[in-house]
């Protein structure tokens, strides 16, 4: 393994990740999924993690790239590992280094050899040419988006980008939604968006804004609070991408 490392340190990663599937070699053809938008803060990381651990559940291997340079992701496995440091995590998760072409390109093609589910956090950019790689090689895109106007419009450029690239099945979710607010232009103003998402790919059920969804981890099986705030909206995703 040494040896493989030294020599190609991108297989190498994607072997070990692999083995650590339990499986000895890779065989099955994964699937891909991008959880992406421009905008930041939208949820990517947060819906990322939850969707790890709902499809975990749901018997699927899922394994995660974070892709995104501030790391989020692996900043919050590291720190639920402090917490929690016997812990075994129920989905394996390891980085992709968007500034290393090579690494982006190997990974990327080797992705699919791995098991079951994979599931990409990828950044709240499009100023990188290594994306087409990744959108590229996504058999799906899960976009969380809200309703705000610089939201929409950071959507559109994301679709229109996306598409440039990639004709696989987008799934928006919106996110951090209390359906009871809001004036009544705001609402129609949702109805037109979701009418316009529709034509592009599907709007998956919202996810409310809720303390359960923000106190997620990455370890650990969905809460009760935490199962009927995203419930719904991933049972969606699950049957929409035939998992
Ligand atoms: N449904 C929700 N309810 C409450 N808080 C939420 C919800 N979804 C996300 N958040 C919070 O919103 C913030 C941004 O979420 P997150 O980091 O997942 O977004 P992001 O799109 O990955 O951001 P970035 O572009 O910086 O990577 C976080 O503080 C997160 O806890
Ligand atoms: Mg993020």
């Amino acid at each position: 393994m040494y040896k493989l490392y030294k020599e190609n340190p991108w297989s190498y990663q994607i072997i070990s990740l692999s083995l650590r599937q339990k499986t000895l070699k890779p065989i099955n053809m994964a699937k891909v999924f991008t959880v992406s938008n421009v905008k930041g803060g939208v949820g990517k990381t947060t819906i990322c993690s939850l969707l790890a651990t709902y499809l975990t559940e749901q018997g699927i291997t899922v394994s995660v790239l974070d892709a995104d340079l501030q790391e989020s992701l692996k900043r919050h496995r590291e720190r639920d590992m402090e917490s929690y440091p016997d812990t075994d995590p129920e989905w394996e998760l390891e980085r992709l280094d968007m500034e290393d072409d090579a690494e982006v390109r190997t990974i990327m093609k080797s992705v699919k050899e791995l098991d079951g589910v994979v599931l990409i956090d990828c950044p709240g950019t499009l100023n990188d040419d290594n994306l087409q790689f990744v959108y590229g090689a996504a058999d799906g895109a899960i976009v969380p988006i809200s309703y705000d106007d610089d939201t929409i419009d950071a959507t559109s450029l994301f679709v229109t980008v996306f598409r440039k690239l990639s004709n696989v099945p987008m799934l928006f979710v919106p996110n951090r939604i209390n359906k009871s607010e809001g004036t009544k232009a705001e609402r129609e103003q949702r109805e037109e968006t979701e009418k316009a998402l529709n034509s592009i790919g599907k709007v998956m059920p919202a996810i409310k804004q809720t303390v359960a969804v923000k106190r997620y981890n990455t370890l650990f099986a969905l809460d009760l609070q935490q199962r009927i705030a995203v419930g719904s909206t991933f049972e969606a995703i699950q049957r929409e991408m035939n998992l």
